[in-house]
């Protein structure tokens, strides 16, 4: 097996989407949490663009262990002198430095001549090499430069010490044959061509950046440079988790693997999604969100019978959590008893009859049910309350320069009593997920909320999927609504009265406590009577 090195550009290249920018913190938390994901490099900024981006880099270089630290510098003194101080204390580091090969860039962009930017490029590598052994060079726009210059390009950077040899195909323009047959050829024809390492960096502009990057690797190439959920440039780059996936899911065929640990791939994608405040899209291969979804009843059927029917790959490998099932009218009686049997419903073989009669009728009209309203269907088909908490009504004030309040009532469905809430935050959702807490009779933390837009043109309408934590496990609940804050409480309701069936907080809704009893007196515990 070849072990190809995963170079992580997340946090610069990846940075350079538009509106994709980090502050140093953040940066600094992504790197800690990249390294964990086992990648071999980083290149943590671009460290004379900005202050910020300097002590990043900087940061990082004392911080993260474990990583070779990459400074990413243009072709120039002064870009070079920064990389190399903000990398100085790394404990295995390289300078990356770049400059354009392509005609295109040479006449219009930087309007110089072949020999002016070969002497340039012999000159900062030569510069560079004073002070770090390691040095990658990539000539920019590289798929677009004639072999012959490129490969006189290449030639010189290797004869004055580079030793990794980057081909970047910048504007996503390469196929992947062509693009494996110039790491083919560089090797034969380039003097020093077989002492450097090669490495690909793919652009996604015609959705080929994950193929180019394995087609490299069919040609040799044992560096590939990606990104997490591909952001980047336009349409981004490689993207980390589908190159790293592809290659652990057809090793025997690629005969390559990398030092991912796969398991923490979810992790590191919420969290860069979340800081570059980009949603994943719903069907972006492994971490979309319907990546392992289904919904078929055919398929759903072939899945309950043996998971590897309709996937090749094991979501929870990806520390993905498992909701493979999405209801809707395709749905067939396996597949909805299951779903109700994994939030902790038994229904006799009449009831599920009964059920599944209504579940059709409804579902006819939906896109997909949701476990929130999968429960009230069951309930009312079979007469009984399956939940121990409803939701009554919320009240909200939001504003933009006050405080947001809400409160909030609740039914205890054992007991038919009711009780309301209030509570403050700094936003809606804050202030009314503190009402809720206050009904609920065990500690409840609050974890994550993704919230959809459902609407059409002026139709109001969003879906609330959220995760709490009860007793260390996590619960999942969803709904939809009109008014999205109404679907955010009922999907945290939802979560809650989940917990509740699998037993947790037993003893203190027996007794009939609430968290508000702990809590007399908080400001944001206010029991109105
Ligand atoms: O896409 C590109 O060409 C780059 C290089 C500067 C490596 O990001
Ligand atoms: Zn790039």
């Amino acid at each position: 097996m070849k072990r190809i090195r995963i170079f992580d550009t997340t946090l610069r290249d990846g940075e350079q989407a538009p509106g994709a920018s980090l502050t140093p913190e953040e940066k600094i938390r992504l790197a800690h949490q990249l390294a964990k994901l086992g990648v071999d490099v980083l290149e943590p900024g671009f460290p004379i663009s900005s202050p910020g981006d300097f002590q990043a880099v900087q940061a990082i270089s004392r911080a993260v262990e474990g990583v070779e630290i990459c400074g990413f510098a243009r072709s120039v003194k002064g870009d070079i002198d920064a990389a190399l101080k903000a990398t100085e204390d790394a404990s295995f580091r390289r300078i990356h430095m770049f400059l354009s090969s392509s005609d295109i860039h040479l006449d219009f962009q930087l309007r110089k001549s072949r020999e002016q930017v070969i002497a340039m490029a012999r000159d900062v590598v030569a510069y560079a090499k004073q002070f770090v052994d390691r040095i990658e060079f990539s000539p920019m726009d590289a798929t677009r430069t004639g072999e012959e210059f490129l490969f006189e390009m290449i030639e010189a950077v290797i004869a004055e010490g580079a030793t990794i040899i980057n081909i970047p195909d910048t504007v996503g323009y390469a196929l992947p044959d062509e693009y494996a047959g110039i790491f083919r050829r560089v090797r034969q024809s380039v003097r020093g061509g077989d002492t450097v390492e090669y490495s690909a960096h793919c652009h996604n502009d015609l959705g080929l950046a994950v193929a180019n990057s394995l087609a490299a690797i069919s040609a040799g190439v044992t560096q590939v440079e990606v990104t997490v959920g591909g952001v980047g440039e336009r349409a981004g780059n490689c993207s980390l988790e589908e190159l790293a996936m592809a290659i652990e899911t057809r090793k025997l065929a690629l005969q390559a693997e990398t030092g991912i640990r796969s398991e923490e791939i979810y992790r590191t994608s919420r969290m860069v999604s979340r800081a570059m405040h980009f949603p994943i899209a719903f069907n972006k291969p492994i971490i979309g969100r319907n990546a392992f979804r289904h919904e078929a009843g055919i398929h759903q059927d072939g899945l309950l019978k043996s998971r590897n029917t309709y996937e090749i790959m094991d979501p929870e490998k990806m520390g993905i959590p498992r909701s493979m099932i999405v209801l809707g009218k395709h749905s067939g009686r396996h597949a909805i008893r299951h779903q109700i049997g994994e939030l902790g419903i038994r229904l006799s073989d009449t009831e599920m009859e009964s059920f599944y009669s209504s579940f059709k009728e409804y579902a006819d009209t939906r896109k997909t049910v949701t476990d929130d309203e999968l429960i009230a269907l069951a309930g009312t088909a079979v007469n009984r309350n399956l939940d121990r908490f409803a939701l009554a009504d919320i009240q909200v004030v939001s504003g933009s320069n006050t405080t947001r309040v809400a409160s909030a009532t609740i039914t205890d469905n054992e007991t038919g009593s009711s009780a309301s809430y209030s509570s403050v935050g700094q936003g809606p959702v804050e202030a009314l997920i503190g009402c809720l807490k206050q009904a609920m009779p065990f500690p409840v933390e609050f974890v994550d909320l993704e919230l959809h837009s459902l609407s059409a043109g002026e139709t109001a309408g969003g879906q609330a999927e959220i995760i709490i934590e009860a007793e260390n496990q996590e619960f999942t609940g969803s709904a939809e609504d009109k008014d999205i804050l109404f679907a955010v409480a009922r999907a945290f309701v939802a979560a809650c009265n989940r917990a509740c069936r699998s037993g947790i907080g037993a003893d203190a809704v027996a007794n009939g406590e609430t968290a508000a009893d702990d809590s007399v007196g908080a400001p944001d515990a206010l029991l109105i009577p």
